[in-house]
């Protein structure tokens, strides 16, 4: 029974990954959440939220009075809108700069942002609402001010490089990375010393139905028949050791990597036998999500 439910999600997640492959040949990365940006509210609460876990764990892992105030951000695969950019310079952010290889916040409607700055407005009465305007207006004027939105295919870090980073974020967005070696060395070479990086790291299936039933599926196939298969933005299949490995290889320090989503030992035992080569001897396969964190030492 074991066997053949293991053998039907194989042969399941593999249409999956057909259709997907095809899909996404004929309209591209569209839709970065399993929600359209016109679901304003649903959007500006998930952008909050997203605020809430970087500055909750910021908190926890690098100091209880960690502050916003006037740091200059990097958020990397920042999505569909510019929400998150925006609640942080509201937070007291001195710049908010995000980079990405699709440029999904091109078609925004205006309701959106009339929508967050209102919420803003409410949540953080601080906030210059008027200025946040003027950076969004900037950011449409191709004006780089606070609002510094880099759109590029090659997700290539060169027009960062006058940037010193005082703090990289990142949310879902990690396990797309191509070539996270390169991702890594890039970062070192604009974050400033003692600046920190914290990303909440998504390691399992995202097809939409198999992701509730079979979260490991990804993990099933071969490297080649993967590899096949894969589309930019597919999930790379990196662990979460993967991430610290090539963090120390930058010098990188105090590298944490906290689980927040993990599979029972039941679950991890029903599939493991099943992955892939080494998926099927990993030690951390039962994480299907949770933060990394590391301060860059020099
Ligand atoms: C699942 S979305 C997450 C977006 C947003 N952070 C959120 O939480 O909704 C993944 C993000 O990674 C970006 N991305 C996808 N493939 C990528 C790649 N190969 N290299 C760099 N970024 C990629 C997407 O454009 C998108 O912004």
């Amino acid at each position: 029974m074991i066997t053949l439910k293991n053998t039907l999600y194989y042969l399941v997640g593999l249409i999956f990954m057909m259709l997907n492959k095809v899909r996404h040949e004929i309209e591209g990365y569209k839709t970065p959440r399993p929600f359209s940006v016109k679901q304003y509210h649903r959007c500006i609460d998930y952008d909050f939220s997203v605020v809430d876990i970087w500055l909750n764990e910021m908190k926890n892992l690098a100091s209880p009075s960690f502050s916003l105030e006037g740091k200059n951000i990097l958020e990397l695969g920042p999505g569909a809108e510019l929400g998150v950019g925006l609640i942080l310079l509201a937070k007291g952010a001195g710049k908010y700069n995000a980079l990405d290889v699709n440029f999904l916040v091109k078609k925004v409607p205006a309701e959106f942002y009339d929508n967050l700055f209102q919420e803003i407005k409410k949540r953080i009465p601080a906030a210059d609402i008027h200025d946040l305007k003027f950076q969004l207006q900037s950011f449409y004027e191709d004006k780089n001010k606070r609002l510094n939105y880099i759109y590029d295919k090659k997700f290539s870090f060169s027009q960062l490089k006058l940037e010193k980073i005082d703090l990289v974020f990142s949310h879902a967005a990690f396990e797309h990375f191509n070539d996270i070696e390169k991702t890594f060395e890039q970062l070192s070479q604009i974050v400033k010393k003692d600046g920190y990086l914290l990303s909440v790291i998504d390691f399992q299936t995202h097809t939409r139905w198999i992701r509730e039933k079979d979260p490991l599926n990804i993990y099933r196939y071969s490297d080649k028949l993967y590899h096949v298969l894969s589309f930019k933005g597919s999930p790379n299949r990196l662990r979460p050791y993967d991430y610290v490995n090539f963090l120390e290889k930058f010098g990188w320090g105090d590298i944490k990597f906290l689980p927040i989503n993990q599979l029972s030992r039941e679950e991890v035992g029903f599939a493991k036998p099943y992955l892939y080569g080494r998926f099927s001897t990993c030690s951390d396969i039962d994480v299907l999500s949770g933060v990394l964190f590391a301060r860059k030492c020099s």
